[in-house]
């Protein structure tokens, strides 16, 4: 498999929880009963897999390779994306602590976590796209065939050294019992 398209089947499980999540806000808004642990395990999900798995493959590995060759860091669509990055951790982290809160009883923290999740949603959805269609075809252009290999050996770096053994079985997982609980699965 390809780099990005390793990426790429990454960016399809975080949809799978992306359309959970968006589905438990509205079922948070319908007064429907709904574990209140659903979005602290959503905002588990994204630290540890789309920011932890994904994007730290994105970031430390295919980035570094594209900056060094013509798609620096610094401006441009590589900017851009790890300032949409910056921008998912912020959303994340409002998230998590507003579904504390409601996981603690406090019922005035739900428009905090239906506004954090549908942001959020909205943002990686869009952020998602702009990679499969513009970023990742601009990678299989610019990075020369016999670096492939290096890219790579990179992901593997990050699962097995920086993610840890197993790890990223587990939040796939646990995408798929959140899409469950959500109705989605
Ligand atoms: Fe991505």
């Amino acid at each position: 498999m390809q780099a990005t398209e390793i990426l790429m089947s990454e960016h399809r499980v975080i949809e799978r929880v992306i359309a959970a999540l968006e589905s438990a806000a509205n079922q948070l808004d319908e007064g429907q009963p709904l574990r209140p642990g659903f979005f602290l395990d959503a905002a588990d999900f994204i630290q540890g897999f789309a920011d932890g798995c994904h994007h730290r493959k994105e970031e430390g590995v295919l980035f570094k390779m594209l900056g060094d060759h013509g798609l620096p860091a610094q401006g441009g669509p590589v900017g851009v994306m790890l300032a949409e990055h910056a921008q998912a951790r912020q959303i994340t982290a409002v998230l998590r602590s507003a579904a504390q809160s409601l996981e603690a009883g406090d019922a005035s923290a739900r428009p905090d976590v239906t506004r954090s999740a549908r942001a959020y949603a909205a943002l990686l959805r869009q952020h998602i796209l702009k990679e499969d269609t513009i970023l990742f075809p601009a990678a299989d252009r610019v990075i020369p065939a016999e670096l492939h290999a290096a890219v790579l050996d990179g992901f593997e770096h990050v699962e097995h050294e920086e993610t840890g053994e197993g790890v990223h079985e587990k939040y796939l997982a646990l995408a798929q019992s959140l899409e469950v609980e959500a109705g989605l699965g």
